[in-house]
């Protein structure tokens, strides 16, 4: 059984002080729910204050980017040695990292590698965009994204995918359910042809694209779904909640 997870993934959105009153806001309805994994990624300059405050819970603390090398001569960059001892997950390879800031398939497997040496989590995300779903091109592009991605990768790392339809980012526009467990039952098809089946059928797998609290239940009733990486609405506590309460109810 692969256990429930919803990830908040806050993008560059709150400030030091707003990051702790929005975990404030959650903490107490968060922690009640026993049977789904939660873990906040906020911006990098909350990840101490938050690491603080959520200690001793049951709640998880993620970054949204790290650099694969560990120490030196990186202006602005932040490495897996210095996040480990503040989070146990980091998102890499999120579509906005690859669109505005270049980041190749080959970076992003170089990231997960000192992501999974440092004893970090990665919440590896791929996605195609709307020409290649227009295209027909959705399976050509995940498999090329994750058979890159997890190159080199041994299967007995622990590492969460998150399967984010880069039209649906941001947008409004979610998947169907169906469409999202499609799509995610073609991953797994992937990793089991990179990976022993068993190993590859305990990997979680994430929907994430306009994920709310209206939509959420179409996902994760899909049997191949096993969360969600929520961005927009993750940064609203009611939201939120609502998303992880009917998540628990679903998966229970
Ligand atoms: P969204 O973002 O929920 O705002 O669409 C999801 C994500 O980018 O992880």
């Amino acid at each position: 059984m692969r256990r429930p997870l919803i990830a908040g993934n806050w993008k560059m959105n709150t400030t030091a002080d707003e990051a702790i009153n929005l975990v404030n806001d959650m903490l107490t309805e968060l922690i009640g729910f026993t049977g789904v994994d939660c873990v906040l990624c906020p911006p990098f300059i909350s990840l101490q204050s938050l690491s603080k405050l959520l200690k001793g819970t049951s709640i998880g603390l993620g970054a949204q980017n790290m650099y694969y090398k560990e120490k030196g001569a990186f202006t602005g960059e932040v490495s897996a040695l210095m996040l480990k001892d503040l989070c146990r997950f980091v998102i890499l390879g999120h579509s906005e990292r690859r669109q505005y800031f270049c980041e190749t398939d080959a970076a992003v497997n170089q990231k997960i590698k000192a992501a999974l040496e440092a004893g970090l989590v990665p919440i590896f995300c791929v996605g195609e965009s709307f020409e290649q779903n227009e295209t027909g091109r959705t399976d050509e592009i995940l498999s090329m994204q994750i058979k890159s991605g997890l190159s080199g990768i041994g299967a007995t790392d622990q590492i969460i995918i998150a399967y984010e339809p880069i039209w649906a980012i941001g947008t409004g526009k979610a998947a169907t359910g169906a469409q999202a467990g499609l799509a995610i039952g073609f991953i797994r098809e992937t990793l089991c042809s990179i990976w022993e089946k068993t190993r590859a059928n305990s990997i979680r797998i994430l929907y994430g694209g306009s994920v709310t609290g209206t939509n959420i239940t179409e996902f994760v009733k899909q049997p191949q779904i096993d969360g969600a990486l929520v961005g927009g609405a993750s940064i609203k506590a009611a939201e939120f909640i609502s998303i992880v309460r009917q998540t628990a109810l679903v998966k229970s």
